[in-house]
């Protein structure tokens, strides 16, 4: 048996933990050995901590499902997350050069120099990302490392969050168990990007559009490089509140319409995070309440709602400029059916569902929908930011997938076949 390097990730969503474990195959390309998921129970509202107890249950969970798949105990994680109020600024930086080579400690120097201008502290950190850098006259440089001239000039663009949004966040990942070191906390919607784009895509302009259960992210690119961020804190949570209210059932029973409704025929639903609510009311009570209104409209409304306000902040960033990617939804709500169609006639331009299969082998099957590019998006930056020397390692062999696991238990329950069809086709007659 051979040593491995192996990488750990959670994902902080306002629906579900999810542990993720995974190894580096070749350059763009991880195993996936181990995945947990679990419910938040609402200890995550918006993208942000509001109950730690919840949350560090739901942790401890999730990283034990993904652990036992591993068969390999977690230690120290990448956190994803989109909460607070995040701040994203461009600052300009400019060192001289006097006409030597650029050196690496140049590079480090210039993104030190941008987050004093941004005069975050180290708590309120999240990222450092460089856009550009120019030396003399020449622009539009991605990595000027070896080049030589009189200035270096850098674009930079910095984002910060909420000290105590961070710091709790850190908290309750470490009371789970598990270690977080300054750096590791990564904004999701970045993620979700890493796991679904090409650098072609990046180079051709494109925006990833995650929509989660409480927060909306957006990252653009253009030109290969970031050229903004932004979260807005709705999600499909807010459908199901809506439907809920509606329809005056309980959020959980909204929930269980609303998934019928947006299924995908022939599909495999994505198993249920462990420990979901699954509703009460029998499947006759919900098909009475479904069809008091039209369940496609309310849910729609809030999505139109959704995309517009994104919408609006992508005109604003592109400032006019042509994406010839388009626009790439991730997230949840993405597994819509004609979300694609649907979005395209809000951003008038193709629109197209990322799903982070393409990066990954092992538990395929379990990472593959529109939900997990985050998860898997994080595996990516622990990869890139680790020092090799302090990265875990495992002993390589299958993974583990004859453990039971509990996150697809409940699964049976809510799709038990009289009570699951029935609503279904009865659903299907009221739309
Ligand atoms: N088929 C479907 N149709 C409509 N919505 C769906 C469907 N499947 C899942 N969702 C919604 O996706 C949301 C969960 O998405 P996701 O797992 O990406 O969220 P999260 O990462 O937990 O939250 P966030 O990123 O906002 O913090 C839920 O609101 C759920 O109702
Ligand atoms: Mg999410």
């Amino acid at each position: 048996m051979t040593e491995q390097p192996i990488f750990a990730a959670i994902d902080l969503g306002s629906t579900k933990v999810c542990a993720v474990v995974g190894q580096v195959l070749e350059e763009d390309m991880f195993e996936i050995v181990g995945i947990g998921t679990a419910s938040t129970h609402h200890g995550i509202r918006n993208g942000t901590i509001v109950d730690v107890q919840q949350t560090v249950a739901a942790i401890r969970k999730a990283v034990d499902i993904a652990g036992r798949k591993a068969s390999h105990p977690l230690t120290r994680v990448v956190v994803g997350f989109a909460g607070g109020e995040i701040e994203g600024q461009d600052q300009r930086v400019m060192i001289a050069l006097k006409d030597r080579e650029v050196l690496e400690s140049d590079i480090a120097r210039i993104l030190q120099e941008a987050r004093t201008m941004m005069g975050c502290s180290s708590s309120e950190l999240l990222h450092t990302i460089p856009k550009g850098y120019r030396i003399d006259e020449q622009g539009g440089i991605l990595n000027p490392v070896g080049m030589v001239g009189a200035r270096l000039e850098a674009q930079v663009h910095v984002i910060r969050g909420s000290d105590m949004v961070l710091a709790n966040l850190k908290r309750s990942v470490e009371r789970a168990g598990l270690e977080v070191r300054d750096g590791d906390l990564v904004l999701q919607p970045l993620a979700s990007a890493r796991a679904v784009l090409t650098e072609d895509d990046k180079e051709l302009g494109v925006c990833v559009v995650d929509i989660g259960g409480g927060t909306t992210g957006m990252v653009l690119f253009q030109n290969g490089a970031l050229s903004g961020v932004r979260v807005v804190p709705l999600g499909g949570a807010a459908m199901t509140k809506d439907l809920a209210a509606v329809l005056r059932i309980s959020q959980a029973d909204a929930e269980r319409i609303k998934r019928e409704v947006f299924s995908t025929p022939g599909h495999a639903e994505p198993p249920l995070p462990e420990g979901e609510e699954i509703g009460t009311l029998s499947a006759e009570e919900l098909t009475a309440a479904g069809r008091r209104v039209q369940v496609r409209e309310v849910v729609e409304a809030r999505l139109e709602e959704i995309l517009r306000k994104v919408k609006t902040d992508l005109d604003r960033l592109r400032q006019g400029s042509f994406l010839a990617r388009g626009v790439v939804l991730t997230g949840g709500v993405a597994r819509m059916p004609n979300i694609t169609s649907f979005a395209e006639k809000i951003f008038e331009m193709p629109v197209s569902v990322g799903h982070p299969g393409d990066r990954v082998q092992g538990l395929v099957d379990q990472t593959s929908g529109p939900e997990y590019a985050s998860a898997v998006g994080l595996l990516y930056f622990a990869r890139d930011q680790w020092v090799p020397s302090d990265v875990p390692v495992r002993e390589a062999g299958p993974p583990s997938d004859s453990e039971p696991v509990a996150s697809e238990s409940p699964r049976k329950e809510r799709d038990g076949p009289p009570a699951g069809v029935r609503l279904w086709n009865w659903l299907r007659e009221i739309i």
